[in-house]
């Protein structure tokens, strides 16, 4: 009698396990980002790069466009699509463009060409934001750097 109860708690133990539904994408691996997580980083650094520029730092307007770049990359790998919104398109036609011209007007140093690719830039951050109903998160040109523990100047005798 008590090996028959013993099986059916096994059986019913089993099934329940079996029942389990697959864990998620976010379960199965929780050090993944989230894309909030992400997009505090495009934010930051997107400062950064402007910061740069106002310096005419060139080699660190440079390097923080890349950095700007592979979190964006790395955005659209972990999440193509966000919101019902397909993140890969959006980006591919308007934020990939416009930091194309960043980087050709980084290269040129060229201020004014920067200002208008980095305005197009900005315009792409918030169209997605509409069209995935986040409208309500509006990022800008920056007007005060947070940054102020980091030189921005070009230190020439130092580089
Ligand atoms: C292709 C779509 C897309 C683009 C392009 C995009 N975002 Fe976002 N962004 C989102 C979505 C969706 C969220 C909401 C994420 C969530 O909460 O899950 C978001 C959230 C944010 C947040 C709120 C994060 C927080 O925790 O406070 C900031 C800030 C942000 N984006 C900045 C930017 C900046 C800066 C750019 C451009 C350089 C940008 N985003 C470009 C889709 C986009």
């Amino acid at each position: 009698m008590r090996t028959r109860l013993l099986r059916w708690l096994m059986y019913g133990a089993l099934a329940v396990t079996l029942a389990a539904p697959a864990p998620r994408a976010d379960e199965a691996d929780p050090a993944r980002p989230l894309l909030s997580d992400l997009m505090l980083l495009t934010q930051l650094r997107q400062v950064k790069l402007w910061y740069a520029e106002k310096a005419d730092n060139w080699p660190l307007a440079a390097y923080e466009l890349d950095q700007l770049k592979s979190t964006v990359e790395r955005m659209v790998t972990l999440y193509p699509e966000a919101r019902s919104v397909s993140q890969r398109t959006l980006i591919r036609d308007r934020t990939d463009p416009a930091i194309e011209d960043l980087r050709r007007a980084i290269a040129a140093r060229d201020n004014a060409g920067f200002e208008s690719a980095y305005g197009r830039v900005t315009e792409a951050c918030n169209a997605c934001h509409a069209a995935a109903n986040v409208g309500f998160i509006i990022v800008r040109p920056p007007t005060k750097s947070p940054f102020a523990n980091q030189l921005f100047e070009p230190q020439t005798e130092k580089q």
